[in-house]
């Protein structure tokens, strides 16, 4: 694993570590703020409203650093695309597609960052010149495994949970099956949470 280890047990044990995450995009400005000023557990009452309003997983530099090496990028379930609107900020060539636009009555997203198209996994077919970028795909659905299914590309950059509540089993399955695991990131977490940034490289064809 690169970089410091920021996931929440770490940060409940250290608290001068959120002094390191001040600065950064306005989403872990709002992470440090209701855990430096509000006491636990009352802080986590303010994860739902955050996570609709700029996404279920938290973005530093470094984890911005590490998506854009593999530019040019394609995510799908965007959301209202905060890491597509980061990225792009910084220049970086990515598409993003989500079925289901940001609105007031949207389990998972309710503020627009960026443009993000209507789009399905199938789209992915268009988009094999481009790595996949995946973050917090949804739990109990197959929308990660038809993303695999239905693209062709060389890496994939997955932020979420290992086989606990994002993607699906089958998901899980594949990509330890077809691609092998070339980059690994601590990024900080919720508590409870155990998501982190992996990047994945598909194996040669066998034969
Ligand atoms: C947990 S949210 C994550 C959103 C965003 N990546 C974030 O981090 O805030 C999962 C997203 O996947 C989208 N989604 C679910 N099934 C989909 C499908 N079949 N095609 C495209 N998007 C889908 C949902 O609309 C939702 O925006």
């Amino acid at each position: 694993m690169s970089g410091p280890a920021l996931d929440w047990r770490s940060l409940l044990r250290d608290p001068s570590l959120f002094d390191t995450l001040r600065g950064q995009n306005a989403y872990l400005d709002e992470f440090v703020r209701v855990h430096q000023q509000i006491d636990w557990p009352k802080h986590l009452d303010e994860r739902p409203s955050l996570v609709q309003r700029y996404s279920w997983a938290l973005p530093t530099d470094a984890a911005l650093d590490m998506v854009a090496r593999y530019a040019p990028l394609v995510e799908m379930g965007a959301g209202g695309g905060y890491w597509t609107h980061l990225l792009r900020e910084r220049g970086v060539d990515i598409l993003a597609y989500d079925r289901e636009r940001p609105h007031d009555e949207n389990y998972f997203s309710r503020h627009q960052w960026t443009q993000v198209d209507d789009g399905t996994p199938r789209v992915l077919r268009e988009h094999p010149d481009r790595s996949l970028f995946l973050c917090w795909p949804p739990s109990r659905s197959a929308m990660a495994t038809n993303c695999l299914k239905n693209w062709r590309g060389q890496h994939v950059v997955h932020v979420g949970e290992w086989r606990i509540s994002t993607g699906s089993p089958g998901f899980h399955d594949r990509l330890e099956a077809g691609f092998e695991l070339v980059d690994k990131l601590s990024i900080p977490q919720w508590e409870g949470m155990y998501d982190m940034l992996t990047v994945w490289r598909r194996k040669p064809a066998a034969g």
